[in-house]
């Protein structure tokens, strides 16, 4: 099945990065871009921008609402929403999780914390996308033509892991830590590149890099219509230890633990069951590494 039926125009990660760089000189003023478009000043060409009819994106915090030029580039206005019950959940796995216990803590960004870190990440060269402009409040993103790394994962995809995890790992190096990897905030693009995506929430701590890991290993067992090939795939990324060799693994062993309880048997995200005996698999993998 190819992955990338839904949206045949998918660009490669070199297109998209120029496309970054023709626009992110824009300024504009701003209405209600929703209903009314948005104006703005591309390198010295006004152009409108406006609502596409297409269904908004909706996730646990924003609204990301789809807006066109008149060529038919899309963009996404992204507006935050109140969700209580959302903030209630983030809280619980973070403390199930023993992320909180072992000296982590975690807050959520402003827009323009998000916009800042959005632009740091780009000018490092680690997989993520320049915001185009933000009110304080809304902000305007290129729209990525892609899918999301969990439904990558549910129907078999696996190169795109291996992508995944390299940027995570350059991004620890450079000590940018992203916040709620739990993969659905990572998107894949064509020839199976990805980027990244959602930076509501900052981690702080010693151990936020290990957690980070964790969380994003732990989903992607999770999402994987075929485990032991995900598996297979971990174990022998992770075979010399070399992209673990500054982390604390008892640390990661003991998060993945933890998320393994915390989600044992409850159904989530659609999928029943927990990913236990994995999860003890992979913990035996990193097992062999542990050299305390
Ligand atoms: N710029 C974008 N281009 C394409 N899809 C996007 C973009 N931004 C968000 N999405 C899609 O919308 C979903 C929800 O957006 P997200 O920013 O993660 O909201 P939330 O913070 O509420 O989780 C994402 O998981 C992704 O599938
Ligand atoms: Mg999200």
């Amino acid at each position: 099945m190819p992955l990338f039926q839904e949206r045949k125009n998918a660009t490669s990660l070199d297109q998209f990065v120029s496309f970054n760089r023709i626009t992110d000189v824009m300024r504009m003023p701003l209405s209600d871009p929703v209903k009314e478009g948005l104006r703005g000043d591309i390198k010295g060409h006004v152009v409108h921008l406006q609502a596409t009819g297409r269904n908004p994106m909706e996730g646990g915090l924003n609204v990301n609402h789809i807006l066109s030029d008149p060529e038919g580039q899309l963009y996404v206005w992204r507006v935050p929403k109140d969700n209580p019950s959302m903030s209630t959940q983030i809280a619980e796995e973070f403390s199930q999780t023993g992320f909180l216990s072992s000296g982590g803590h975690y807050r959520f960004r402003t827009p323009q914390e998000q916009v800042r870190f959005m632009e740091n990440t780009a000018q490092l060269d680690l997989k993520c996308f320049t915001p185009l402009h933000t009110d304080g409040d809304k902000i305007l993103l290129p729209f990525i033509y892609g899918i999301p790394f969990d439904v990558y994962l549910k129907q078999g995809g696996i190169a795109a892991s291996f992508n995944a995890l390299n940027n995570l790992h350059r991004s620890h190096e450079l000590n940018v830590v992203y916040g709620d990897r739990w993969v659905k905030n990572t998107m894949v693009i064509a020839d199976e590149d990805i980027i990244e995506l959602d930076f509501d929430i900052e981690l702080q701590g010693s151990y936020a890099k290990e957690f980070e890991l964790a969380q994003t290993l732990y989903h992607m067992l999770h999402f994987s219509i075929d485990r032991t090939q995900m598996l297979g795939f971990l174990s022998s990324y992770y075979k010399n230890n070399l992209p673990l060799q500054k982390y604390d693994i008892a640390q990661i062993q003991e998060f993945l633990r933890n998320y393994a309880n915390y989600f044992q048997d409850t159904e989530y995200e659609g999928i029943s069951g927990g990913v236990q005996e994995e999860v003890a698999e992979l913990i035996k993998t990193f097992g062999v590494c542990v050299r305390r």
